[in-house]
């Protein structure tokens, strides 16, 4: 099952694990995939620490980082995109404290977390962190990544792969340097546009003329994996199927409903970022649709509203709201289990599935 790609990265399978669990990460590219680093919500100290672990854990093998930074930006002041939030919209969360018995935070507004915000100064600051340890693949969510990635990464010989939910944004890609393209379905968990992996897959394969395209959004087994690789893909990039495995740092609670859902209970929604995040169905994510609610609102403003409140949520399990960012393949996801006994069985599942299919084949 070695493509292409593989070589480029060092990998002995298809696989790229996404996740925000370093554990996780670890655990998929000491297995022969790639693991990559979720680390839009880290600092750039944070950030440090946390690769300066990777490097111990993941006995080196490659591995990736994701970095959040989107292609426009309302600005880089955390005072002054504060100043942004209608009182509107204050209001609203502070109504959902009270209604989902969400513990408040000790002081949201100095709360480190409250500010965060994805600006392209922070990025920055993250991309040289990231490069100084060397990572296979830096990777860029929401648009084509900025010059200043591009050229900093490719200084060092440090692959850059690029989100694409549509074909259109191929050549944006391009045009940007990006050298590996990840075609993102709309069954995926996080921020996803419209169409299907098995509808987009081969129209980006095709757009990308030679650029390798990793796959992602609904690769919940090996049998998905074989597909996307018949596809054209040379990798599945997967993420929402990490998320109930034993490394995941998730809130047990958390765990517990994702394993209840069914694929039928996850929506798209921009309560979360201000994009389009699909997520777990939740009483929280509804209570954003109800009459009389408010407009989510463009990022990054709808993140420093709700980022705190979801912090609360997820730290203490809060179990009515507490809800995840996850794909449609919630509903195949198995009991708590070892990332590495996750990782094993796509393999084999996929080689498997690719027997299968040549079996058709009359000799
Ligand atoms: C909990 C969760 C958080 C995610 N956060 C990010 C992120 O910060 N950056 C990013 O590029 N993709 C993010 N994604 C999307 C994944 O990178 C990946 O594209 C997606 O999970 C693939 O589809 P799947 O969920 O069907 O496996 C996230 C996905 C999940 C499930």
């Amino acid at each position: 099952m070695r493509t292409p790609l593989c070589d480029a990265l060092g990998l002995e399978f298809p696989i790229i694990g996404f996740s925000h669990c370093r554990d996780v990460v670890a655990a998929v590219s000491r297995n022969g995939g790639l693991g990559v680093l979720g680390a839009g919500g880290l600092d750039a100290d944070e950030l440090h620490q946390e690769l300066t672990q990777l490097d111990a854990e993941s006995h080196g093998r490659p591995y990736g980082v994701d970095l959040v930074i989107p292609a426009k930006t309302l600005g880089d002041d955390p005072e002054l995109l504060a100043a942004q939030i209608p009182q509107e919209h204050r209001a609203f969360v502070d109504g959902l404290y009270e209604r989902f018995a969400i513990p408040r935070p000790p002081d949201p507004r100095s709360a480190k977390e409250a500010w965060r915000v994805r600006g392209r100064r922070r990025a920055s600051e993250q991309v040289d962190v990231a490069l100084a340890h060397r990572p296979a693949l830096v990777a860029c969510a929401l648009g084509p990544p900025p010059s200043f990635v591009v050229d900093a990464a490719h200084e060092r010989g440090v692959l850059v792969a690029g989100l694409v939910g549509a074909p259109e944004h191929v050549p944006y890609q391009l045009a940007a340097g990006t050298d590996v393209l990840i075609a993102q379905g709309t069954e995926a968990g996080g921020h996803t546009g419209e169409i299907t992996t098995l509808v987009l897959v081969p129209q980006v394969v095709d757009a990308a003329a030679g650029t390798p395209v990793a796959a992602a959004g609904g690769i919940g087994d090996g049998r998905q994996l074989a597909a996307v690789l018949a596809l054209g893909a040379q990798a599945g990039w997967i993420g929402s199927l990490w998320l109930t495995t034993v490394e995941s740092d998730l809130h047990p609670a958390v765990k517990d409903k994702l394993l209840a859902a069914t694929s039928r209970d996850t929506v798209r929604s921009r309560c979360r970022t201000g994009k389009p995040v699909r997520q777990l169905r939740t009483p929280w994510v509804d209570a954003w649709e109800e009459p009389g609610a408010p407009a989510p609102l463009p990022t990054p403003l709808q993140q420093m509203l709700v980022r705190p409140q979801l912090e609360m949520i997820a730290r203490y399990g809060v179990s009515e709201p507490a809800g995840s960012a996850v794909g449609q393949i919630v509903g195949i996801l198995r009991e708590w289990t070892s990332a590495r006994t996750v990782f094993s069985e796509v393999v084999q599942g996929a080689l498997d599935a690719i027997d299968q299919v040549k079996g058709l084949i009359a000799p």
